[in-house]
């Protein structure tokens, strides 16, 4: 969607109940927060649109009074193929009383062909609402044929193991399954179950195929449950199927976690956006702080770009960067502490600039104080020498 308007704003888009598409347009012709201040006269507080947009020839749909339904008419209204009107039944449903809800949704139940999945998916939300274990239900979950239900299922399975007599046995079971979703999903619910053996089922997806996203999440699971499986392991007391499990939580074990140092916490933060991992920045857009000998220079100049921003162009190693290139201009980051700044600062000077000596938190404050009264950002000609 676009419009030669430039006030034009969409900001968010959302479908209405009649099917209709809703496009709420901020109409401002500023756009963000760092080319313009919060204060410009330009920013106008009291216009917006909303755009209606429908397709021509296509009758809008007419929604039924959910309102005034009770449970049981709800539940019927799962089946709707609208989106707008499951969600809305549900919605209602989660806030009617539990005993109403519950009695209707057991009935409901009982009358359910195994072979509407889709509608199991939809009815144990309602249950999981009202902090009302079916383990029946979630049976059928999790032997359901479409992948995408046992993975749900697998889901709900690891946030009611300690409410179920079956405990940890659903999630054994997932974390088999053929379906790489069904066992990402399960090594996941698995971390959240406060249970030492929880590991168990987290290592035992080990032994299955595996692809980059089960990879990631064996390991982030296996760190959350670290301190709980940590001393069982050293004393044994964890069973496992296979060895290479074992290996794996041991050489997990031993290999601590990588933690960003103070400064790098700051870039990560504050900078990375645009300078990019590792300070090499965006071609022609946004300069590179390695490899970039005014990195290792005058650390008085570092620290008031810093504080007020800069506006481009600049030129790295004879490349022009900045503004006029479709760039971000450098903000002003004065928010940050002195502390954050002379942390962020030696950071990129000793890791991206190669040389040892750091910027003071000293250095960062005589700068803020010397440039007080700077309110507008630093151009390239003032800060050249
Ligand atoms: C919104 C994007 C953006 C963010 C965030 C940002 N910068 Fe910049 N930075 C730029 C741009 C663009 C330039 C080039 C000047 C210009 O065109 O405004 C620049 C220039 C610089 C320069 C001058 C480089 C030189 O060769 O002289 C330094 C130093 C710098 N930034 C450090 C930082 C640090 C440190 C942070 C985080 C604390 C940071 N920047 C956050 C966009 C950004």
């Amino acid at each position: 969607m676009s419009s030669s308007n430039t006030a034009f704003r969409p900001v968010d888009v959302s479908i209405g109940p009649d099917g209709a598409m809703y496009l709420a347009d901020w109409y401002n012709p500023v756009i963000g927060h760092y080319q313009a201040s919060y204060a410009d006269p330009n920013r106008d507080k009291s216009h917006g649109r909303i755009w209606r947009i429908t397709a021509t020839g296509y009758q809008t749909i007419k929604q039924l009074k959910l309102a005034e339904m009770s449970p049981s008419q709800l539940l019927e209204q799962l089946r709707s193929s609208e989106r707008w009107t499951r969600y809305q039944a549900k919605r209602l449903l989660f806030d009617a009383p539990t005993k109403d809800v519950l009695a209707a949704a057991d009935a409901w139940l009982s009358g359910l062909e195994s072979s509407e999945e889709r509608l199991l998916v939809e009815l144990i939300g309602v249950y999981e609402a009202h902090e009302s274990p079916r383990p029946e239900l979630l049976a059928k979950l999790l032997g359901a044929k479409d992948g995408r239900v046992r993975a749900y299922g697998a889901r709900v399975a690891g946030m009611w193991a300690d409410r179920l007599p079956s405990g940890l046995r659903g999630l054994k079971q997932s974390v088999m399954d053929e379906h790489p979703r069904v066992r990402l999903e399960t090594v996941v619910a698995a971390s959240y179950v406060p249970d030492a053996k929880a590991i168990e089922i987290v290592a035992a997806a080990v032994d299955q195929p595996l692809d980059p996203f089960l990879t990631y999440a064996i390991r982030q699971s296996a760190r959350a449950l670290q301190p709980q499986w940590e001393t069982l392991l050293e004393s044994d007391q964890l069973e496992f199927g296979s060895q290479r499990q074992r290996n794996y939580l041991a050489d997990l074990r031993g290999s601590a976690p990588t933690k960003a140092s103070p400064g790098e916490a700051v870039y990560e933060k504050s900078c990375l956006a645009c300078h990019q991992p590792e300070g090499k920045g965006l071609p022609g857009i946004y300069p590179p702080l390695i490899d970039n000998p005014s990195i290792a220079g005058d650390k008085d100049r570092l620290s008031k770009i810093v504080l007020h921003g800069l506006t481009g162009p600049l030129e790295v190693n004879g490349v022009s960067f900045g503004a006029q290139r479709g760039a971000v201009p450098m903000p002003a980051l004065a928010g940050l502490t002195d502390e954050e700044i002379a942390r962020v600062l030696s950071c990129i000077r000793t890791k991206y600039g190669n040389i040892e000596s750091p910027v003071t938190v000293e250095e960062v404050t005589i700068m803020r104080k010397a440039t007080a009264d700077r309110s507008a950002p630093w151009s390239t000609l003032e800060l050249s020498d």
